[in-house]
């Protein structure tokens, strides 16, 4: 069975639409990566391979400017397609409209300033721009570019119209650029824009209007350390995978996502600000801060209960013959408590987590209460679940009585219920003060 429409297409460029492409391209994914023309064009070739390497069939359309970083012959070789920038080639199949109609998902990566400013305007002059002009599917964009054309109000003006009309424009990194300049602008980690259009392609029709657009939600992750000397610390056994998915998956759904990362050694989500913080003192500070202006806060972070009462400014060094001194503890602010109480923003939702061993639902249930958040993610300690696992089984628990068990699977797909239940509580955004 060949491939119904347009998907292969332009046989000029010599891919043969025959059996080779049969019932298992018609079953996977259709990725339409569209290619301008920045300097980070290169790095879409990982974004590729990843693409096709999992299964998706990628049609790659590059601008003409894309062909100076990177030539037609890898875009074609790398995804098994076509390729071409134009609306002239094939166009008995016309390739401007169909291309862009059977797309699952389009990324453009990198999206220079140019592609930004035609996408926001409607422009039509090539066959990407015709593409975003076609598709009906989720639609996101990978801008990467100097900081001065990236904070350039034209610029701004043209990420806020996409997102508007409910394109994923994904947040530049913060860090070296083209030549010795460093700042934001950076095209993010080419695994981690993978990963975010898998979460996207993961909601299907629903990710083409983002649910979490022009809010901002902040999530702790990973746990805290809690230093005794310079070489020691009271820990926790948290790794920051279920904040990292819950971080990756409000990305996904249109957020503005501030992730407060408590020694996770896991990379930056795409498009996401990770504040790094070390001690629950730290994290508080951290968390009052970033929640001034946000819609939702997620504590997802294992934060020490108790810190060292002092802090030995050199090693403490074994004595022979001597027992060691006994460690005082002194208690960490409850931050959780906290941000339930003092509400900078009326309607913030406030989510906590509990991870506990026995008595899981009853003990849960009176940690809502204590802590006055609005939702509770109750998850049992256990083998393959919850601490570094990729893995989770939880049930949320609302202040309003509500209880919805979320089955064994992996983190995202729990971090996803967390943000449906976040998404019908989250107020319009009023602030309090
Ligand atoms: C070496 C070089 C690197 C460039 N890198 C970028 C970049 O990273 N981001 C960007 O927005 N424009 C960059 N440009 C400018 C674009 O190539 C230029 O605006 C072009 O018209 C974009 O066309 P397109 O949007 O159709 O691909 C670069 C240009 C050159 C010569």
């Amino acid at each position: 069975m060949l491939l119904p429409g347009l998907w292969c297409v332009m046989e000029s460029y010599g891919h043969e639409c025959g059996e080779a492409r049969t019932v298992d391209a018609v079953d996977k994914p259709k990725v339409v990566l569209g290619v301008s023309g920045g300097i980070a064009a290169y790095k879409a070739c990982e974004l590729l391979r990843r693409l096709t390497e999992s299964g998706h069939d990628v049609r790659v359309v590059p601008t003409d400017a894309a062909l100076h970083f990177v030539g037609a012959a890898t875009w074609s070789a790398l995804s098994g397609n076509p390729v071409s920038t134009e609306v002239w080639d094939s166009v008995h199949e016309v390739p401007h409209v169909r291309i862009g109609q059977h797309a699952d998902v389009v990324v453009v990566a990198p999206a220079t300033a140019d592609m930004l400013a035609k996408a926001a305007h409607g422009l039509a002059d090539d066959l990407l721009t015709n593409t975003l002009l076609t598709a009906r599917c989720p639609v996101v964009f990978a801008p990467a570019m100097h900081t001065e054309m990236w904070e350039h109000p034209a610029t701004q003006e043209n990420v806020a119209t996409l997102r508007r009309r409910g394109a994923l424009v994904i947040e530049p990194a913060v860090g070296r650029l083209t030549g010795v300049d460093t700042g934001k602008g950076r095209f993010p980690d080419p695994a981690e824009i993978f990963e975010y259009v898998r979460r996207v392609l993961a909601r299907g029709a629903a990710a083409a209007a983002p649910d979490l657009a022009g809010k901002h939600v902040v999530v702790s992750a990973g746990g805290t350390r809690e230093p005794l000397d310079p070489v020691r610390f009271l820990g926790n056994r948290s790794s920051g995978k279920q904040g990292y998915a819950l971080a990756r998956t409000a990305a996904a759904r249109g957020a503005r996502v501030t992730l407060l990362s408590a020694n996770a050694a896991l990379p930056d989500p795409a498009g996401v600000d990770v504040v790094r913080v070390g001690t629950a003192v730290q994290l508080r500070e951290a968390a009052l801060k970033a929640a001034a202006d946000a819609d939702a806060v997620v504590m997802a972070a294992a934060v020490a209960d108790f810190r060292p009462e002092t802090y030995a400014t050199g090693k403490i060094k074994k004595k022979d013959g001597q027992e060691p001194a006994p460690v005082a503890l002194v208690r960490n602010p409850d931050i959780l408590a906290e941000l339930s109480a003092d509400r900078p923003r009326l309607g913030q939702v406030v989510v906590g987590f509990a991870a506990e061993t026995d008595d899981v639902l009853a003990n849960g249930r009176a940690k809502l209460a204590r802590k006055g958040c609005d939702l509770l993610v109750v998850n049992e300690v256990g083998e393959r679940k919850t601490f570094g696992s990729e893995e989770n089984e939880a049930v949320i628990l609302g202040a309003d009585g509500s209880e919805s068990p979320v089955p064994y699977g992996p983190k995202e797909a729990l971090a996803d219920r967390i943000w449906d239940e976040v998404v019908r509580r989250v107020g319009p955004t009023v602030n309090a003060g």
